[in-house]
Protein backbone atom coordinates (compact mmCIF):
# COMPACT_ATOMS: atom_id res chain seq x y z
CA UNK A 1 0.00 0.00 0.00
CA UNK A 2 1.27 3.51 -0.67
CA UNK A 3 2.77 5.59 2.05
CA UNK A 4 -0.25 7.66 3.64
CA UNK A 5 -3.13 5.92 1.93
CA UNK A 6 -5.66 5.75 4.55
CA UNK A 7 -5.66 9.19 5.01
CA UNK A 8 -5.35 10.13 1.53
CA UNK A 9 -8.75 7.68 0.80
CA UNK A 10 -10.63 9.85 3.50
CA UNK A 11 -9.59 13.08 2.03
CA UNK A 12 -10.52 11.77 -1.22
CA UNK A 13 -13.82 10.75 -0.09
CA UNK A 14 -14.66 14.28 1.44
CA UNK A 15 -13.43 16.04 -1.85
CA UNK A 16 -14.01 13.51 -4.82
CA UNK A 17 -10.50 13.68 -6.14
CA UNK A 18 -7.60 11.34 -6.03
CA UNK A 19 -5.08 12.31 -3.34
CA UNK A 20 -1.51 11.76 -2.48
CA UNK A 21 -0.68 12.08 1.21
CA UNK A 22 2.49 14.42 2.56
CA UNK A 23 3.31 15.39 5.58
CA UNK A 24 3.16 18.91 5.03
CA UNK A 25 1.01 21.26 2.43
CA UNK A 26 4.68 22.93 1.58
CA UNK A 27 5.95 19.53 0.28
CA UNK A 28 2.38 18.91 -1.58
CA UNK A 29 3.19 22.36 -3.55
CA UNK A 30 6.65 21.60 -4.08
CA UNK A 31 5.63 18.42 -6.02
CA UNK A 32 2.88 20.31 -8.13
CA UNK A 33 5.42 22.79 -9.04
CA UNK A 34 7.52 19.83 -10.04
CA UNK A 35 5.34 18.17 -11.88
CA UNK A 36 3.75 21.11 -13.58
CA UNK A 37 6.28 23.47 -14.12
CA UNK A 38 9.50 23.13 -15.58
CA UNK A 39 12.56 24.86 -13.96
CA UNK A 40 12.40 29.01 -15.17
CA UNK A 41 8.42 28.95 -15.38
CA UNK A 42 6.75 32.02 -14.21
CA UNK A 43 4.51 31.54 -11.61
CA UNK A 44 1.56 34.03 -10.70
CA UNK A 45 1.10 34.25 -6.87
CA UNK A 46 -0.36 36.61 -4.27
CA UNK A 47 1.90 38.75 -2.53
CA UNK A 48 0.45 38.69 0.76
CA UNK A 49 1.15 34.99 1.52
CA UNK A 50 3.68 32.95 3.78
CA UNK A 51 7.30 33.57 3.20
CA UNK A 52 7.59 29.95 3.35
CA UNK A 53 5.38 29.74 -0.36
CA UNK A 54 7.44 31.97 -1.79
CA UNK A 55 11.22 29.82 -1.31
CA UNK A 56 8.98 26.65 -2.18
CA UNK A 57 8.14 28.36 -5.51
CA UNK A 58 11.62 29.10 -5.81
CA UNK A 59 12.93 25.79 -4.68
CA UNK A 60 10.87 24.29 -7.51
CA UNK A 61 13.26 26.80 -9.72
CA UNK A 62 10.51 29.12 -11.21
CA UNK A 63 10.05 32.61 -10.90
CA UNK A 64 7.83 34.41 -8.50
CA UNK A 65 5.28 36.61 -10.23
CA UNK A 66 3.49 39.13 -8.08
CA UNK A 67 0.25 39.48 -8.61
CA UNK A 68 -2.26 42.68 -7.91
CA UNK A 69 -4.49 41.62 -5.24
CA UNK A 70 -7.93 42.87 -4.06
CA UNK A 71 -8.18 45.30 -0.96
CA UNK A 72 -10.93 43.48 0.38
CA UNK A 73 -9.25 40.12 1.13
CA UNK A 74 -5.96 40.02 -0.45
CA UNK A 75 -6.50 37.30 -2.90
CA UNK A 76 -5.32 37.98 -6.29
CA UNK A 77 -7.74 40.24 -8.62
CA UNK A 78 -8.07 38.43 -12.10
CA UNK A 79 -9.31 41.95 -13.65
CA UNK A 80 -5.92 43.67 -12.44
CA UNK A 81 -3.51 41.66 -13.90
CA UNK A 82 -2.39 43.17 -17.20
CA UNK A 83 -2.83 41.58 -20.25
CA UNK A 84 0.94 41.48 -21.05
CA UNK A 85 1.30 39.85 -17.61
CA UNK A 86 -1.01 36.71 -18.53
CA UNK A 87 0.62 36.35 -22.06
CA UNK A 88 3.67 35.82 -20.13
CA UNK A 89 3.01 32.83 -17.27
CA UNK A 90 3.27 29.83 -16.97
CA UNK A 91 1.19 28.63 -14.32
CA UNK A 92 -0.84 30.40 -11.54
CA UNK A 93 -0.89 29.69 -7.71
CA UNK A 94 -3.40 30.57 -5.58
CA UNK A 95 -3.77 30.97 -2.13
CA UNK A 96 -7.48 31.07 -0.72
CA UNK A 97 -6.02 33.70 2.26
CA UNK A 98 -7.41 32.61 5.63
CA UNK A 99 -9.94 30.26 3.69
CA UNK A 100 -11.65 33.38 1.90
CA UNK A 101 -12.04 32.05 -1.69
CA UNK A 102 -10.20 33.04 -4.35
CA UNK A 103 -11.57 34.25 -7.62
CA UNK A 104 -11.31 30.59 -8.58
CA UNK A 105 -13.56 30.37 -11.61
CA UNK A 106 -12.65 33.19 -13.19
CA UNK A 107 -8.78 31.76 -12.58
CA UNK A 108 -9.11 28.46 -13.96
CA UNK A 109 -11.28 29.91 -17.53
CA UNK A 110 -8.56 32.10 -17.78
CA UNK A 111 -5.44 29.17 -17.16
CA UNK A 112 -7.70 27.36 -19.66
CA UNK A 113 -7.75 29.75 -22.39
CA UNK A 114 -4.05 29.98 -21.98
CA UNK A 115 -3.53 26.33 -21.76
CA UNK A 116 -1.26 26.36 -18.16
CA UNK A 117 -2.23 24.97 -15.10
CA UNK A 118 -3.99 26.22 -11.92
CA UNK A 119 -2.96 25.28 -8.59
CA UNK A 120 -4.88 26.09 -5.69
CA UNK A 121 -3.04 26.45 -2.46
CA UNK A 122 -6.16 25.19 -0.06
CA UNK A 123 -4.41 25.23 3.27
CA UNK A 124 -6.32 27.29 4.69
CA UNK A 125 -9.58 26.16 3.08
CA UNK A 126 -10.91 22.60 3.68
CA UNK A 127 -14.08 22.80 3.89
CA UNK A 128 -14.73 26.17 1.99
CA UNK A 129 -17.40 26.13 -1.28
CA UNK A 130 -17.32 28.47 -4.54
CA UNK A 131 -20.99 27.43 -6.41
CA UNK A 132 -21.33 24.69 -4.16
CA UNK A 133 -17.80 22.83 -4.95
CA UNK A 134 -15.06 22.59 -2.79
CA UNK A 135 -12.14 24.71 -3.07
CA UNK A 136 -9.32 22.21 -4.01
CA UNK A 137 -11.62 20.50 -6.90
CA UNK A 138 -10.96 23.35 -9.63
CA UNK A 139 -7.56 22.98 -10.28
CA UNK A 140 -5.09 21.03 -11.87
CA UNK A 141 -4.06 20.50 -8.23
CA UNK A 142 -4.53 21.20 -4.85
CA UNK A 143 -2.46 21.86 -1.42
CA UNK A 144 -4.27 20.90 2.16
CA UNK A 145 -2.96 21.44 5.18
CA UNK A 146 -4.01 19.39 8.38
CA UNK A 147 -1.89 21.70 10.81
CA UNK A 148 -4.02 24.02 9.99
CA UNK A 149 -7.38 22.93 10.16
CA UNK A 150 -7.44 20.06 13.71
CA UNK A 151 -4.68 21.40 15.21
CA UNK A 152 -2.52 19.06 13.93
CA UNK A 153 1.15 19.83 13.51
CA UNK A 154 1.79 17.73 10.63
CA UNK A 155 0.06 16.14 7.26
CA UNK A 156 -1.06 17.54 3.75
CA UNK A 157 -2.48 16.46 0.67
CA UNK A 158 -1.64 16.84 -2.72
CA UNK A 159 -5.51 16.62 -4.65
CA UNK A 160 -5.13 15.49 -8.38
CA UNK A 161 -7.52 14.94 -11.22
CA UNK A 162 -6.92 11.00 -11.84
CA UNK A 163 -5.30 8.16 -10.37
CA UNK A 164 -2.35 7.81 -12.68
CA UNK A 165 -1.39 11.18 -12.12
CA UNK A 166 -1.78 10.47 -8.26
CA UNK A 167 0.52 7.25 -8.59
CA UNK A 168 2.97 9.30 -10.44
CA UNK A 169 3.19 11.51 -7.56
CA UNK A 170 3.10 8.90 -4.97
CA UNK A 171 6.15 8.17 -6.75
CA UNK A 172 7.77 11.93 -6.84
CA UNK A 173 6.82 11.99 -3.15
CA UNK A 174 8.69 9.24 -1.88
CA UNK A 175 11.78 10.60 -3.33
CA UNK A 176 11.86 13.38 -1.42
CA UNK A 177 10.76 12.08 1.76
CA UNK A 178 13.61 11.98 4.36
CA UNK A 179 13.91 9.06 6.93
CA UNK A 180 11.69 8.44 9.76
CA UNK A 181 12.82 9.10 13.38
CA UNK A 182 10.88 8.32 16.60
CA UNK A 183 12.45 11.64 18.18
CA UNK A 184 10.31 13.66 15.33
CA UNK A 185 7.45 11.27 15.48
CA UNK A 186 7.41 11.61 19.43
CA UNK A 187 7.43 15.81 18.78
CA UNK A 188 4.98 15.96 16.33
CA UNK A 189 2.73 13.77 18.68
CA UNK A 190 3.42 15.89 21.57
CA UNK A 191 3.18 19.11 20.52
CA UNK A 192 -0.52 19.97 19.91
CA UNK A 193 -1.16 18.43 23.31
CA UNK A 194 1.55 20.37 24.77
CA UNK A 195 -0.46 23.54 23.32
CA UNK A 196 -3.48 23.28 24.21
CA UNK A 197 -2.43 22.71 27.60
CA UNK A 198 -1.12 25.78 27.22
CA UNK A 199 -4.01 27.57 26.23
CA UNK A 200 -6.25 25.80 28.91
CA UNK A 201 -4.14 26.65 31.99
CA UNK A 202 -4.42 30.59 30.28
CA UNK A 203 -0.64 30.37 30.10
CA UNK A 204 -0.17 31.53 26.53
CA UNK A 205 1.18 35.10 27.96
CA UNK A 206 3.95 34.04 29.81
CA UNK A 207 5.03 31.37 27.06
CA UNK A 208 5.05 33.58 24.58
CA UNK A 209 7.19 35.75 26.43
CA UNK A 210 10.14 33.52 27.60
CA UNK A 211 9.92 32.21 24.17
CA UNK A 212 10.61 35.85 22.83
CA UNK A 213 13.29 36.75 25.29
CA UNK A 214 15.38 33.32 24.72
CA UNK A 215 14.94 33.85 20.98
CA UNK A 216 12.94 30.69 20.57
CA UNK A 217 10.67 31.65 17.85
CA UNK A 218 12.30 31.47 14.36
CA UNK A 219 10.90 34.93 13.44
CA UNK A 220 11.97 37.94 14.72
CA UNK A 221 9.33 39.86 12.79
CA UNK A 222 6.56 38.69 10.49
CA UNK A 223 8.88 37.65 8.04
CA UNK A 224 11.97 35.50 8.39
CA UNK A 225 15.50 36.79 7.37
CA UNK A 226 15.96 36.79 3.72
CA UNK A 227 19.85 36.02 3.90
CA UNK A 228 20.14 37.21 0.25
CA UNK A 229 23.97 35.94 -0.49
CA UNK A 230 22.52 32.57 0.49
CA UNK A 231 19.43 33.01 -1.33
CA UNK A 232 21.43 33.84 -4.74
CA UNK A 233 24.09 30.83 -3.72
CA UNK A 234 20.83 28.54 -3.52
CA UNK A 235 19.55 29.47 -6.77
CA UNK A 236 22.50 28.05 -8.48
CA UNK A 237 21.01 24.11 -7.70
CA UNK A 238 17.17 25.13 -8.12
CA UNK A 239 15.06 22.94 -8.43
CA UNK A 240 16.36 21.32 -5.37
CA UNK A 241 14.45 21.26 -1.97
CA UNK A 242 17.48 20.46 -0.24
CA UNK A 243 19.23 23.62 -1.25
CA UNK A 244 16.47 25.46 0.04
CA UNK A 245 15.64 23.89 3.53
CA UNK A 246 16.17 26.17 5.91
CA UNK A 247 13.89 28.49 4.30
CA UNK A 248 11.12 25.71 3.58
CA UNK A 249 11.16 24.06 6.92
CA UNK A 250 10.90 27.16 9.12
CA UNK A 251 7.82 26.41 11.28
CA UNK A 252 7.35 22.94 10.30
CA UNK A 253 10.79 21.48 10.44
CA UNK A 254 9.66 17.66 9.74
CA UNK A 255 7.83 18.72 6.43
CA UNK A 256 9.43 16.09 4.41
CA UNK A 257 9.92 13.46 7.32
CA UNK A 258 8.15 10.02 6.43
CA UNK A 259 6.07 9.95 9.86
CA UNK A 260 5.12 6.75 11.27
CA UNK A 261 1.90 5.20 12.37
CA UNK A 262 1.99 6.75 15.84
CA UNK A 263 1.77 10.31 13.40
CA UNK A 264 -0.51 8.89 11.09
CA UNK A 265 -2.76 7.45 14.05
CA UNK A 266 -3.27 10.65 15.51
CA UNK A 267 -3.97 12.45 12.15
CA UNK A 268 -6.99 9.85 10.73
CA UNK A 269 -8.14 10.44 15.12
CA UNK A 270 -8.09 14.12 14.50
CA UNK A 271 -9.01 14.03 10.94
CA UNK A 272 -12.64 12.22 12.10
CA UNK A 273 -13.13 15.51 14.24
CA UNK A 274 -12.74 18.10 10.67
CA UNK A 275 -16.25 18.35 10.61
CA UNK A 276 -16.85 19.78 14.34
CA UNK A 277 -13.86 21.59 13.81
CA UNK A 278 -15.69 23.38 10.33
CA UNK A 279 -18.74 23.80 12.60
CA UNK A 280 -16.77 25.41 15.81
CA UNK A 281 -15.53 27.62 12.98
CA UNK A 282 -18.47 29.05 11.37
CA UNK A 283 -19.76 29.92 14.75
CA UNK A 284 -16.89 32.05 15.15
CA UNK A 285 -16.91 33.14 11.36
CA UNK A 286 -20.64 34.17 12.13
CA UNK A 287 -19.71 36.43 15.26
CA UNK A 288 -16.74 38.07 14.22
CA UNK A 289 -18.45 38.84 11.10
CA UNK A 290 -20.90 40.75 12.39
CA UNK A 291 -18.47 43.45 14.70
CA UNK A 292 -17.46 46.42 12.81
CA UNK A 293 -14.07 45.16 12.39
CA UNK A 294 -15.16 42.34 9.92
CA UNK A 295 -13.64 42.97 6.41
CA UNK A 296 -15.92 43.74 3.72
CA UNK A 297 -14.91 40.52 2.25
CA UNK A 298 -16.76 39.17 5.09
CA UNK A 299 -20.03 41.47 5.47
CA UNK A 300 -21.05 42.14 2.01
CA UNK A 301 -20.60 39.12 0.21
CA UNK A 302 -23.67 37.33 -0.48
CA UNK A 303 -22.93 33.63 1.22
CA UNK A 304 -26.35 32.15 1.20
CA UNK A 305 -25.03 28.83 2.75
CA UNK A 306 -24.08 30.48 5.76
CA UNK A 307 -20.48 31.69 7.12
CA UNK A 308 -17.52 30.26 5.53
CA UNK A 309 -15.29 27.83 8.11
CA UNK A 310 -12.54 30.13 8.06
CA UNK A 311 -9.14 29.26 8.79
CA UNK A 312 -8.82 32.48 10.27
CA UNK A 313 -11.32 35.50 9.98
CA UNK A 314 -9.72 38.85 8.36
CA UNK A 315 -10.35 42.11 10.45
CA UNK A 316 -9.16 45.09 9.25
CA UNK A 317 -7.62 47.21 12.21
CA UNK A 318 -5.93 50.77 13.09
CA UNK A 319 -2.65 50.23 14.63
CA UNK A 320 -2.45 46.73 13.92
CA UNK A 321 1.12 46.12 14.80
CA UNK A 322 0.93 47.72 18.34
CA UNK A 323 -1.95 45.72 19.15
CA UNK A 324 -0.93 42.33 18.20
CA UNK A 325 1.69 42.69 21.01
CA UNK A 326 -1.09 44.13 23.41
CA UNK A 327 -2.94 40.99 22.74
CA UNK A 328 -0.59 38.56 23.67
CA UNK A 329 -1.41 40.69 27.06
CA UNK A 330 -4.87 38.94 26.80
CA UNK A 331 -3.42 35.69 26.22
CA UNK A 332 -4.15 35.40 22.24
CA UNK A 333 -1.09 35.20 19.55
CA UNK A 334 -1.43 36.18 16.08
CA UNK A 335 0.25 34.17 13.89
CA UNK A 336 -0.21 34.36 9.79
CA UNK A 337 0.78 38.02 9.01
CA UNK A 338 1.91 38.34 5.81
CA UNK A 339 3.26 41.75 5.93
CA UNK A 340 5.46 43.61 3.93
CA UNK A 341 4.02 42.13 0.77
CA UNK A 342 6.27 39.28 -0.99
CA UNK A 343 8.03 41.80 -3.64
CA UNK A 344 8.50 44.29 -1.07
CA UNK A 345 10.44 41.60 1.26
CA UNK A 346 12.04 40.04 -1.35
CA UNK A 347 13.06 42.45 -4.02
CA UNK A 348 13.45 41.93 -7.96
CA UNK A 349 16.41 39.80 -7.71
CA UNK A 350 13.85 36.76 -6.42
CA UNK A 351 10.47 37.79 -7.78
CA UNK A 352 9.03 39.85 -10.30
CA UNK A 353 7.10 42.99 -8.70
CA UNK A 354 3.39 43.81 -8.98
CA UNK A 355 2.64 46.13 -11.45
CA UNK A 356 0.11 47.90 -8.68
CA UNK A 357 1.23 47.01 -5.16
CA UNK A 358 -0.76 49.21 -3.43
CA UNK A 359 -3.71 47.29 -2.12
CA UNK A 360 -1.54 44.42 -0.59
CA UNK A 361 0.67 46.91 1.31
CA UNK A 362 -2.48 48.03 2.46
CA UNK A 363 -3.63 45.22 3.27
CA UNK A 364 -1.27 43.60 4.62
CA UNK A 365 -0.28 46.67 7.21
CA UNK A 366 -4.11 46.53 8.33
CA UNK A 367 -5.29 42.84 8.47
CA UNK A 368 -5.97 41.14 11.31
CA UNK A 369 -5.97 37.33 11.24
CA UNK A 370 -8.47 36.25 14.08
CA UNK A 371 -9.13 32.82 15.13
CA UNK A 372 -12.25 31.48 15.12
CA UNK A 373 -12.32 29.61 17.79
CA UNK A 374 -11.70 32.22 19.90
CA UNK A 375 -13.96 34.44 18.36
CA UNK A 376 -15.81 36.07 21.80
CA UNK A 377 -12.42 36.42 23.39
CA UNK A 378 -11.20 38.40 20.44
CA UNK A 379 -14.14 40.13 20.59
CA UNK A 380 -13.98 41.45 23.88
CA UNK A 381 -10.33 42.23 23.67
CA UNK A 382 -10.85 44.49 20.71
CA UNK A 383 -13.76 46.49 22.40
CA UNK A 384 -11.43 46.89 25.57
CA UNK A 385 -8.51 48.27 23.70
CA UNK A 386 -11.04 50.13 21.84
CA UNK A 387 -9.80 49.10 18.28
CA UNK A 388 -10.67 51.21 15.56
CA UNK A 389 -11.58 50.06 12.13
CA UNK A 390 -9.44 50.63 8.77
CA UNK A 391 -11.77 51.22 6.00
CA UNK A 392 -10.13 50.21 2.46
CA UNK A 393 -9.23 53.25 0.59
CA UNK A 394 -11.00 52.26 -2.72
CA UNK A 395 -14.20 50.39 -2.77
CA UNK A 396 -14.26 47.51 -5.86
CA UNK A 397 -17.32 45.95 -6.83
CA UNK A 398 -17.87 43.12 -5.48
CA UNK A 399 -16.28 40.22 -7.84
CA UNK A 400 -15.68 37.49 -5.71
CA UNK A 401 -17.07 33.73 -5.72
CA UNK A 402 -17.69 33.32 -1.98
CA UNK A 403 -21.07 30.83 -2.17
C1 LIG B 1 -1.05 29.95 2.66
C2 LIG B 1 -0.25 28.79 3.14
N1 LIG B 1 -0.03 27.77 2.31
C3 LIG B 1 0.68 26.69 2.68
C4 LIG B 1 1.21 26.60 3.96
C5 LIG B 1 2.02 25.39 4.32
O1 LIG B 1 1.29 24.51 5.13
P1 LIG B 1 2.12 23.41 5.93
O2 LIG B 1 2.54 24.06 7.20
O3 LIG B 1 1.17 22.27 6.11
O4 LIG B 1 3.28 23.04 5.09
C6 LIG B 1 1.01 27.63 4.87
C7 LIG B 1 1.57 27.52 6.21
O5 LIG B 1 1.28 28.26 7.08
C8 LIG B 1 0.25 28.75 4.46
O6 LIG B 1 0.03 29.76 5.31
Amino acid sequence: MPYGSRLAATMTRRLGRACVYTPSARLALYLALRRWCRPGARVLMSPVNDDVILFVVLAAGCRPVQAPVSVWDGNIDPAAVPEATWRGIDAVLTTNLYGIPDRVVQLRRRCDQLGIPLIEDAAHAIGTHVDGRPVGTFGTAAAFSLSKHVAATAGGFLAVEDARTRRELELLRDDLLTPRRLREDLTVTLRPLARSSVRTLHLVRPVWRTMQRLGLLERDAFRMALHAPRLTASALSAPSLTAYEPWVRVDLHAFRVRHGTLVRGQLALRMAHLDDDLTRRRAGVALLAGTAWASPALRERAVPDGPLPLFRVPLLVQGRDALLERLVDHGMVCGYVYDPPLDDYAGAEFVEPSPDPSAARWFASHVLPADPLTARRMTGALTRERVATARPPVREAPTAAVT
